[in-house]
């Protein structure tokens, strides 16, 4: 999408379609919407007035008018809810709400004021952000009665403010929308296309074109290094797994001496359980187990391209779950890489087997910090629903920090407990079983397994299971991958710098 900023004359852009806000109870009073009032002849009153727009969030109304040729007819009114509490997100929201529609009525072009910019570069970047991820579509692969009508051009729109923030906001805004989309279209990409070989081949082609490090370990790579908790979840597929390494390293370092933060993402490019298969129904949805691997592919991809100035490390394991001759049984026992023995009692909870190899790795490499993300539980879907992502962790300082980064991204984070569950995951006959005991605390279950083989790092697990896929479109994104968990570790790196 192309994008310009300007600091004066709305009214006058040369775009298709002119949107912005309206809060809650708000009257056409600043000069702004009384210009815009009587460029509608009175319309911004008259449906205020008549109660028939009331500034809630997700409204929408659009105005026409009669313009010069060659300029906006439409102006849409977007509802922001209450003004004082109308945020960065809530502008993304906004403007992603008016570029769908924009869209839907067939035009290419809109010019958005954001009205409430405290800081223009953070507000245009946010407008910008909403503006790209709403046009992302799951069709694909459609050859027939696909979507083609698509925005191609924005105008922030933030009166004086200086032309550099505006440039800056919008390469922000197109750094994080672009990399949401980036994880969405891995999320959705189907199992047969997108294996463990070809996310790592796109991971290599990724991190040259944005100028990061990525290094793939093969299967005996990670053989050698004892990974075979992670191995066993692929003996039954013909794909072989991959453990793919991001590196992203500042020109200065201002972050506390030593300090590195490792992303782990659970990517299970296809999950049929395994020996113990999941029912057929639904099944298809197991595509998906890979968002937490998308989610470490977009965001280093973001912070390739905002450089903060501390280092960060991103950890794909990627493997895919098959039943198969060759395939782990409910009973066998591994070692895994930092020699802890692991009872597989049930092959369908393998993505905590992925990951436990994957953490250990990342420490050995010297994280100091590590968050991981999966589409753990099935259990964590029924505790929380799609509003909030579930986290937990060894220590409570950290985990704060990253539900204190999603606070201010309007991501939500609930924690569960760890402590005084440990008896859970103790197996009988090893060091650990990697499912819970009965059906109980399944999500904190899992919590507490890959706990296990972390050692001295602060870690943080994310269970992104119901807040990385929607069911239903929204007024400004698609149904489908969210790219959830992105904007809050990007602001949880840019706190730590
Ligand atoms: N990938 C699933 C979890 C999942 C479920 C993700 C629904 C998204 C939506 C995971 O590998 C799994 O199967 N977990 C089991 C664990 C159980 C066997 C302890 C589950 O949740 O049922
Ligand atoms: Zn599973
Ligand atoms: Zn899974």
């Amino acid at each position: 999408m192309k994008s310009r900023g300007i600091n004066k004359n709305f009214t006058g852009t040369k775009v298709d379609a002119l949107a912005t806000v309206v809060f809650k109870d708000e009257k056409v009073s600043d000069e702004f919407l009384k210009e815009l009032d009587d460029l509608t002849s009175g319309q911004i009153s008259s449906i205020i007035d008549s109660k028939e727009f009331k500034g809630e969030k997700g409204e929408v109304a659009i105005l026409r008018f009669s313009a010069d040729k060659g300029k906006a007819n439409r102006l849409l009114i977007i509802g922001g809810g209450e003004e004082e509490k109308f945020g960065s997100s809530d502008i993304a929201i906004a403007s992603g709400t008016a570029a769908r529609k924009v869209r839907d009525l067939g035009l290419k072009s809109y010019v958005f004021a954001p009205r409430k910019a405290d800081d223009a570069v953070d507000a245009a970047a946010s407008s910008f952000q909403g503006a790209i991820t709403s046009q992302f579509e799951l069709d694909k692969y459609r050859t027939v009665d696909k979507n083609d009508k698509e925005v191609t051009s924005f105008v922030i729109y933030i009166a004086d403010a200086k032309p550099t923030e505006l440039k800056n906001g919008l390469s922000r805004g197109e750094a994080i929308g672009e990399s949401m989309n980036v994880t969405r279209d891995l999320a959705n990409e189907p199992p047969n296309i997108l294996t463990p070989t070809e996310i790592a081949n796109r991971a290599k082609k990724m991190a040259k074109e944005v100028g990061l490090k990525c290094e793939v370990l093969t299967e005996a790579q990670m053989k050698k290094l004892g990974m075979n908790s992670l191995l066993s979840v692929s003996l039954g597929s013909e794909q072989p797994a991959k453990l793919v390494i991001f590196k992203y390293t500042p020109k200065k370092n201002t972050g506390k001496k030593g300090e590195l933060l490792a992303l782990v993402g659970k990517g299970v490019m296809f999950d049929t359980g395994g020996i113990s298969l999941k029912p057929g129904e639904n099944m298809d949805a197991m595509k998906y187990d890979m968002s937490g691997a998308a989610t470490v592919f977009g965001t280093m991809r973001a912070i390739a391209l905002l450089k903060p100035s501390i280092p960060v490390m991103g950890v794909m394991g990627c493997v895919e779950n098959m039943p198969d001759g060759k395939a782990s049984r409910p009973s066998d026992v591994v070692t895994a890489m930092n020699g802890k023995t692991i009872e597989i009692l049930n092959t369908d909870a393998e993505g905590r087997l992925v990951l436990a190899d994957a953490v250990a790795y990342a420490e050995k490499k010297g994280a100091t910090h590590i968050v991981d993300m999966a589409t753990l539980t099935g259990a964590v879907v029924i505790a929380l629903g799609n509003r909030n992502t579930g986290i937990m962790g060894n220590d409570d300082d950290f985990v704060n920090e990253v539900i204190e980064a999603g606070k201010e991204v309007d991501e939500g984070f609930w924690q569960l407990p760890l402590k005084g569950y440990e008896s859970e995951v103790k197996s009988d006959i090893a060091d650990v079983k990697n499912i819970g005991t009965k059906r109980r605390a399944g999500t904190i279950a899992g919590g507490l397994f890959i706990q296990e083989f972390i050692d001295k790092a602060k870690w943080a697990h994310l269970d992104i299971a119901g807040t990385a896929w929607s069911d239903s479109p929204k007024g400004h994104q698609a149904k489908g991958p969210t790219g959830v968990a992105i904007r809050t570790l990007l602001n949880l790196v840019e706190k730590s710098q």
